[in-house]
């Protein structure tokens, strides 16, 4: 029997295609570490982001590839690891500038307050970094900070380093808020250049190490934080939350004209508190069904999911203990857990420049 050769694994495997980027694994540099020992053979397909919800079609194809390709392969091993992919431009600065070592930035936000943006943020944080992600969350709501609630540290506050922060670090997700820093009555009546600097500090003088997602809660609305944000960072995307209600609706299409404008990719919509749970499993859509979708599909824009009103989702927030953590069995964490999943996705399409137009991000 002929000897299996490496050639005959790598042409076995330009029939596997990765299907968002709708390209080969070979030619994407995808396959690492071919190793044959007789009939045996293994090797590692390195993904776009380990929260890649097409991971199992992906290994399954693999395998289904050898077997058709290589007749003489007996045991095939796939490992499946992951390196998160980044356009930053900050990047080629990494040594002077703290986010270049941050491989993506991602902006939740809305049109309305209320929506459950933190809620969503927290919770979309904590799921990366179940995934085995390295991620981040700047808190920048500066008036009305929620991320300490959210995450049982109220009385915290983060450590120094000269005259560097180092964030909080909980359920694996990096953290800063203005709450760790002053109290709320103070930042109440800071006036917009002082939340501007506030907000770029957490950026400049804060060690965020390599991360692969930062993401940012902001404010709801589309003022001075949302322009400061998008100034200072060149953000990979947003992702707009919203309520099914029509004046949510309405306020959602506001936020996601001002992203146009400041020519930041919409990343996808996240519909919360869609429906209520009955306790049959059925859904009752109190506010009317799919109106989240459909704006998102009139819009172009990725519909993410979207999320049951919940008094676990909210005794979580209050709790300080999210939902993925608290129980992470239950349909609401993994409806979180497939959203996660689902951004992440749009965030590597967008960085292999596929599909959606590229946009050129002013910094
Ligand atoms: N899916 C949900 N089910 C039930 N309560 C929710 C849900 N999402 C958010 N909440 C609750 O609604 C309130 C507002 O949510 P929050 O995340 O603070 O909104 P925002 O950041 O948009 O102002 C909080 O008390 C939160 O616990
Ligand atoms: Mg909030």
């Amino acid at each position: 029997m002929a000897n299996i050769t490496e050639r005959q694994i790598i042409d076995a495997l330009r029939n596997v295609i990765e299907p968002d980027l709708q390209r080969d694994l070979i030619s994407l540099n995808m396959v690492k570490d071919i190793k044959i020992n007789g009939a045996d053979v293994a090797f590692t397909v390195v993904l776009t982001t380990p929260a890649c919800p097409l991971k199992d079609l992906i290994k399954n194809a693999c395998v289904n590839a050898i077997k058709h390709f290589v007749k003489e392969a007996k045991n095939i091993e796939v490992n499946m690891t992951a390196t998160v992919t980044t356009t930053n431009p900050l990047a080629a600065q990494a040594s002077n500038n703290p986010l270049g070592r941050v491989k993506n930035t991602i902006a939740v936000a809305s049109g309305k307050g209320g929506v459950g943006k933190s809620t969503v943020a927290t919770n979309l944080a904590v799921a990366l970094a179940k995934t085995g992600a390295k991620v981040g969350l700047i808190d920048a709501d500066i008036y009305g900070p929620s991320i300490p609630t959210m995450f049982g540290l109220k009385n915290e506050k983060p450590d120094m380093i000269g005259k560097t922060l180092v964030p909080i670090e909980k359920y694996g997700v990096k953290l800063i808020s203005i709450g760790f820093l002053v109290d709320q009555k103070t930042a109440v009546v800071w006036r917009g250049p002082m939340v501007s600097s506030a907000l770029r500090q957490f950026m400049t003088d804060v060690v965020w190490n390599d991360l692969d997602y930062l993401l940012f809660d902001l404010p709801p609305g589309t003022g001075d934080i949302q322009l400061t944000l998008s100034q200072a960072v060149p953000l990979t995307g947003a992702v707009v939350v919203t309520t099914p209600q029509d004046v949510a609706l309405a306020d959602v299409i506001k936020a996601v004209a001002m992203f146009e404008q400041l020519k930041v990719p919409i990343l996808g919509v996240v519909e919360n508190m869609s429906y209520y749970q009955l306790p049959d499993g059925g859904k009752e859509y109190i506010f009317g069904d799919g109106g989240g979708a459909r704006m998102a599909a009139e819009y172009k824009i990725p519909f993410l999911g979207e999320m049951p009103l919940s008094k676990d989702v909210r005794l979580g927030g209050d709790e300080g203990v999210p939902i993925v953590i608290r129980n992470p069995e239950s349909v609401q964490a993994k409806l979180f857990m497939e959203t996660a999943e689902k951004l992440a996705q749009q965030i590597a399409i967008r960085n292999a420049g596929v599909g959606a137009q590229k946009v050129e991000i002013e910094i």
